[in-house]
């Protein structure tokens, strides 16, 4: 047997033992608790997978073509970006809801203040400089479309997690993110098994998402409370938390459950660069760990016996 399928099968007896012990102590946990008994899934022999967050942006400026491209140097599979919408409908990969941070849209259009990502045409923000902020090596570098960026990961042979930023502040991105992924070729009955995911903060978000398109397995982003993990299990098939929030009892309670997809909850946790860290949440768990620095955790994650997945 493989050392990390013992080391999780470890973790999940302790973690298990402590859901026992908390159901006896409170029948208001006891209905979350009871199904992880029974469970022997959080003995899977799947790989942790390591997801470069909005690329590899510790080394390169995120949610660029340059920072996926860079994940791609490091041997990365798996890339997470942000998607928002321009002013004039196009779907853009960009983390803040503001332009301020991460391109010079303070130089260029001083007169726009707060710089919203909604407040700009497409024909704006492809003028604007997306990599001088994290360094002149990568100045010129540009928001790119989604469009744009899924031909990329397309190129590179990435799978992609892909967050819908903020839907509140877009009312139907979620049918027009569809739309791009399809042209893309993204929902092919093997893209959506193997390479993408679609998460979201917003659980209403991603519940339109598996209505419109049942089969794309989805992430809701946060920490629901133990006793309200089936009613996210209902529409997402992953809950990807914040590290720390996390617990080995969190992760076995996550794993009791099964997905819409009639597969085992899975957990992907961030942000974390830390190895130390990520081999101990690997431990107590995690499926995926998302990282700005993909290189270090990845190389962590298989010293510490916890593989790589496999293509
Ligand atoms: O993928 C998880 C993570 O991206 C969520 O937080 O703020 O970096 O989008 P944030
Ligand atoms: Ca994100």
């Amino acid at each position: 047997m493989p050392s990390r399928t013992l080391t999780r099968a470890s973790g999940a007896l302790t973690a298990l033992a402590g859901l026992v012990l908390t159901a006896a102590a409170t029948s208001a946990t006891a209905t979350a608790a009871e199904p992880a008994a029974d469970s022997t899934s959080a003995t899977t022999a799947a790989p942790i997978v390591t997801v470069a967050h909005r690329g590899a942006s510790a080394y390169a400026p995120e949610n660029t073509l340059a920072a996926i491209d860079t994940a791609r140097e490091m041997g990365i599979d798996w890339v997470e970006n942000d998607v928002q919408r321009s002013k004039d409908g196009e779907l853009v990969i960009m983390h803040d809801d503001t332009l301020t941070r991460t391109t010079n849209v303070e130089e260029v259009f001083p007169d726009r203040a707060p710089w919203k990502v909604s407040d700009f045409t497409w024909k704006e923000i492809r003028t604007l400089d997306a990599g001088s902020w994290k360094g002149e090596e990568w100045a010129g570098a540009r928001v790119p479309t989604l469009d744009q960026y899924m031909k990329r990961v397309t190129q590179n042979r990435q799978k992609l997690v892909l967050e819908i930023k903020k839907p509140e502040l877009y009312p139907g991105i979620e049918e027009e993110i569809l739309t791009e992924l399809r042209k893309s070729g993204w929902l092919s009955r093997a893209a959506v098994k193997n390479k993408l995911v679609v998460q979201s903060f917003g659980a209403d978000s991603i519940k339109t998402v598996h209505e419109l398109r049942p089969d794309v397995k989805t992430g809701f982003l946060g920490t629901p409370a133990v006793a309200d993990l089936p009613d996210y299990a209902a529409f997402s098939d992953q809950i990807n938390s914040n590290h720390g929030t996390m617990s080995a009892e969190y992760y076995a309670a996550v794993h009791a459950l099964e997905g819409p997809h009639g597969k085992q909850l899975e957990s992907y946790t961030w942000t974390v660069d830390d190895p130390a860290r990520a081999v101990e949440l690997a431990e107590w768990g995690a499926d995926g760990i998302i990282t700005n620095k993909p290189d270090l955790i990845s190389e962590a994650l298989e010293d510490a016996g916890f593989g790589v997945a496999a293509e």
